[in-house]
């Protein structure tokens, strides 16, 4: 019996230094394998248990026990020591005068980016937002804006045809003729959205792109209302010394029609080489909405009167970023994109 005492002391005294001198954590578990495990040194007295005259055995059970517990507590007490030590290390090796880690994040697009610029400015000055469908009827894309049946924009050329009926919408007028359908006057809207032409594809024509279409249909609107408007939209957009100029024009579902300049944005107006030293830039079009097409939606002409415009955020976006090439939007190369 006391033997077998004395043999537990020595066996604990030596796993307990063992123990306290491991730096490790595979040092540690490998300890403990050693003393606790299911093979263990410590395991295996339990078993010597049987030896022992048998008055004997609980007071030693009881003490191997204690051991036992002891060395699991000790075990339990280094791994948090370990811990510790291991976090100081980390943060004593941390460099502080490294550079930092880049975060990649997500950028909109810059058409994305001057869209919502362009309506931030007209909501603010009353307006509410609509988009219509890209695949329109030619009803709502012609016939109800007034085209004549053989107007040049209905040509092949222009326009994608799905089938003898439905195409991809040229411009986003349609969406006047969708909400006049569904609205009474007084209604203030601004459209943007993407529009489609079967164009010759060049630096500053595209099959796609975008335009923003705005209205407003009320008792006594003015041509002096849509300059007004526009004026300040461009001066919120280019800078307050931006002018503005209509030039008569003419577009089937307006009258009188104007194509709306402003002032070169490169040059101040002085003349260059992306004004083609006139001085002004051609943003769109605009004017009174004509009668026909009050008719078509069943509005009395008599009673309202309304402007529209309709401008290509495309070549805004191009004139604010001062880029020469269309098809850089529609490319979608990460050099040109990451700049925005
Ligand atoms: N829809 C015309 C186009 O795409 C632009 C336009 C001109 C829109 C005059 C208008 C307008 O609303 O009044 O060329």
């Amino acid at each position: 019996m006391d033997d077998f005492l004395k043999d537990l002391k020595n066996l604990r005294k030596k796993a307990e230094d063992e123990i306290s001198r491991a730096t490790t954590f595979s040092e540690l578990e490998r300890i403990k394998t050693a003393y606790l495990g299911r093979k263990g040194i410590l395991t295996s007295k339990f078993k010597d248990l049987v030896s022992l005259p048998e008055n004997k055995r609980p007071e030693a059970g009881e003490i191997a026990n204690e051991i036992k517990l002891e060395l699991q507590k000790i075990v339990s007490q280094k791994i948090e020591k370990l811990k510790i030590k291991g976090k100081k290390e980390k943060e004593e090796t941390f460099d502080y005068t490294l550079p930092g880690i880049k975060i990649a994040t997500g950028k909109l697009h810059p058409l994305t980016q001057i869209s919502s610029q362009i309506v931030e400015i007209f909501y603010g000055m009353g307006f509410e937002v609509v988009y219509g469908p890209f695949v329109e009827t030619n009803y709502y894309n012609f016939d109800a804006l007034n085209f004549p049946l053989d107007h040049p924009a209905r040509d092949m050329m222009d326009t994608f045809y799905i089938d003898e009926k439905r195409l991809l919408r040229t411009h986003t007028s349609p969406v006047q003729i969708r909400v006049f359908e569904r609205r009474k006057p007084p209604v203030r809207i601004l459209a943007p959205g993407r529009v489609y032409r079967n164009e010759a594809i060049n630096a500053r024509s595209y099959c796609v792109f975008y335009q923003v279409e705005g209205f407003y249909v009320d008792y006594n609107v003015t041509m002096a209302d849509l300059k007004g408007v526009l004026l300040a939209f461009v001066q919120e957009l280019f800078g307050k010394d931006v002018s503005l100029r209509f030039r008569a024009s003419f577009f089937p579902f307006t009258e009188p029609s104007a194509e709306v300049d402003i002032s070169c944005v490169i040059c101040g107006g002085k003349g260059c080489s992306v004004c083609k030293h006139r001085g002004w830039l051609e943003i769109g079009g605009a004017g009174m909405i004509d009668p026909e097409v009050f008719k078509a939606v069943g509005y009395d002409p008599e009673t309202y009167s309304g402007y529209a415009f309709g401008m290509g955020i495309d070549r805004m976006a191009m004139l604010k970023y001062r880029i020469d090439d269309i098809r850089l939007f529609y490319e979608n190369d990460l050099r040109f994109l990451r700049q925005f």
